[in-house]
């Protein structure tokens, strides 16, 4: 009965696997940090809150643009993946702001 249900949750929890070269290709990338923050208070601040420290997820002061690149193609634990949702260059564009947090 444990058992099954640390399955289950373990696979709810997965993430999508990174797709190793779309990465690249979004790091390569010149982010523009104004224009990723025109869209990170809609897609990223009711979790992270307004200046990236929201409380009971992960603060994003100090991640690089790589890891947000990164956590945006991949959905760790519970984040929803944005691939889908956003273009590559937005998704530079939004590392590039977490950067600045
Ligand atoms: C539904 C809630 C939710 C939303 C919306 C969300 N996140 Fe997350 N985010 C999470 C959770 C949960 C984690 C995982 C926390 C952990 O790693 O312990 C996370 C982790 C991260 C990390 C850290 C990854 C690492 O390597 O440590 C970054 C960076 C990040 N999110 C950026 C973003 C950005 C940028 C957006 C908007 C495009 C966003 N998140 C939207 C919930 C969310």
């Amino acid at each position: 009965m444990r058992l099954a249900s640390l399955l289950l949750l373990l696979t709810a929890c997965a993430d999508q696997p990174l797709d190793e070269e779309l990465f690249a290709e979004i790091a390569a990338l010149d982010g523009d940090a104004e224009a990723g923050a025109l869209v990170y208070p809609d897609s990223c601040a009711s979790c992270h809150g307004e200046d990236g420290t929201g409380g009971h997820h992960e603060d994003l002061p100090g991640k690089t643009a790589d890891q947000a690149i990164e956590a945006m193609l991949t959905g760790p634990w519970g984040m929803p993946a944005f691939d889908a949702q956003f273009d590559n260059q937005t998704i530079a564009d939004i590392a590039a702001f977490v950067e600045t947090l």
